[in-house]
């Protein structure tokens, strides 16, 4: 048998109990063993629940405790969590978690603790929830030369957008009705600002890279600018407007990273991602183009990546599953020196002096007066935003074009 620990008994951790009883069997034997959640802490208690007897309130009860052999810590934050994963690994015990701020925060040092305990710090579900995402990375990609990883890595934003797109309605309008459903939390700052979304593309690049991507150094832009004249424009042009973390492989020791919301053809697979699903598009030397496609957020998909990382555990305990994410920080690169291509909407007053100043553009025919939208051909984004500046006030948008 082996003994099971669960740090926090929120969403995502008693989801974790869930899994692994309402699948006994096949999690079972597909651990080899019998797995058994021993303890489940949390600073609450649970009266009535199935497992409230399982419920303790004393970290040091599972720390001190030999019997445990894998801990899931399903807490989130980066406070107690990386106390409590730090002492578990350094303990022997292994650690699976759902927690991307710690993961992007504390990796590869909480990676090299294991290695040095010969135990695991697994993430699977730190990134697309319950898509298997890492795993196909550190496994089974391992053949290739990864290039570029792009991915919709967010579900509330996915789902405003898409919701913003089929009615036509605006970002604060969407942002209640999601509120109002509970897909998106009374503070969403996290998610519309991009910087959930920055972390789990800072997790995937340095997965690529296999070095750090520090990820509060990443380029990052939120949806709160996205209106629904620029739905109208991406609707136009057949075109879609998604919020995207991109990670490009420069060389082995520079990489471009940003998350920002993009135009992206109709006809790329990333495209066709709706609501609150997320996909990752992985490009390697020798596969070219895959993709992974799921729930990236909620209890049960979230709590199935969590158990199949126990899983893992219980199948290499005594034995550190390779992971490559090396404590150096790789080079970002300067995303204005990058060239690429852009969607500019600015005032109607304007379109004289914009066609004055980009010698070359096409403009994207909608049925509006107020403004008008182009497209701008590959550019080196400072160049772009230099010129703009010059048009002040009119300038109403500018979204890069993703292909
Ligand atoms: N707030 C996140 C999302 C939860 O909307 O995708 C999963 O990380």
């Amino acid at each position: 048998m082996i003994n099971v620990a669960v740090l926090g008994y929120g969403t995502v951790g008693s989801g974790v109990v869930e899994v692994i009883e309402e699948n006994k069997e096949t999690v079972n034997k597909k651990s080899a063993a019998e797995l058994n959640v021993k303890y489940i802490l949390d600073l609450r208690d649970f009266p009535g629940d199935p497992y409230e007897d399982k419920v303790i309130h004393d970290f040091n009860i599972i720390l001190n405790d030999p019997e445990v052999s894998i801990v899931c810590e399903t807490m989130g934050g980066v406070g107690a969590a990386y106390k409590f994963t730090k002492e578990c690994l350094l303990a022997g015990k292994s650690v699976c978690t759902s927690n991307k701020e710690l993961v992007a925060k504390h990796g590869p040092e909480l990676l090299q603790i294991a290695k040095d305990k010969q135990c695991n710090y697994l993430f699977e579900a730190s990134v697309g929830g319950g898509i298997p995402v890492i795993r196909p990375i550190n496994y089974s990609l391992t053949a290739e030369e990864i290039e570029n990883i792009t991915g919709i890595l967010n579900g509330t934003t996915n789902y405003m957008l898409t919701k913003m797109d089929a009615l036509g309605a605006d970002f604060d309008e969407v942002l209640k009705e999601a509120q109002a459903n509970g897909y998106a939390e009374a503070d969403p700052t996290a998610d519309i600002e991009g910087y959930d979304a920055r972390r789990k593309i800072a997790i995937l690049s340095s997965l690529m890279m296999t070095k750090n991507v520090d990820s509060e150094k990443v380029y990052t832009e939120g949806i709160t600018k996205i209106t629904s004249a620029d739905f109208e424009y991406a609707k136009a042009a057949g075109f879609k407007i998604k919020l995207l973390g991109t990670s490009e492989k420069l060389s082995d020791s520079e990489v471009a990273v940003m998350v920002a919301p993009f135009f992206i053809d109709l006809e790329h697979p990333l495209a066709m991602v709706n609501d609150v699903f997320n996909a990752v598009f992985v490009k390697g030397n020798m596969l070219g183009d895959s993709m992974y496609y799921g729930r990236g957020a909620g209890k049960l998909p979230t709590a199935s990546a969590v158990v199949s990382d126990v899983i893992d555990c219980a199948r290499h305990l005594g034995k550190t599953v390779m992971c490559f994410w090396d404590a150096e920080d790789v080079k970002l690169a300067d995303v204005k020196e990058l060239e690429r291509e852009f969607f500019v909407r600015i005032d109607s007053a304007a379109k004289e002096d914009f066609e004055e100043l980009f010698e070359d553009f096409e403009e994207i025919i909608a049925d509006r007066k107020e403004d008008a939208g182009y497209f701008l051909p590959p550019t080196k984004e400072r160049d772009v935003y230099e010129k703009l500046e010059k048009l002040g006030d009119t300038v109403l948008n500018v979204i890069r074009i993703y292909r």
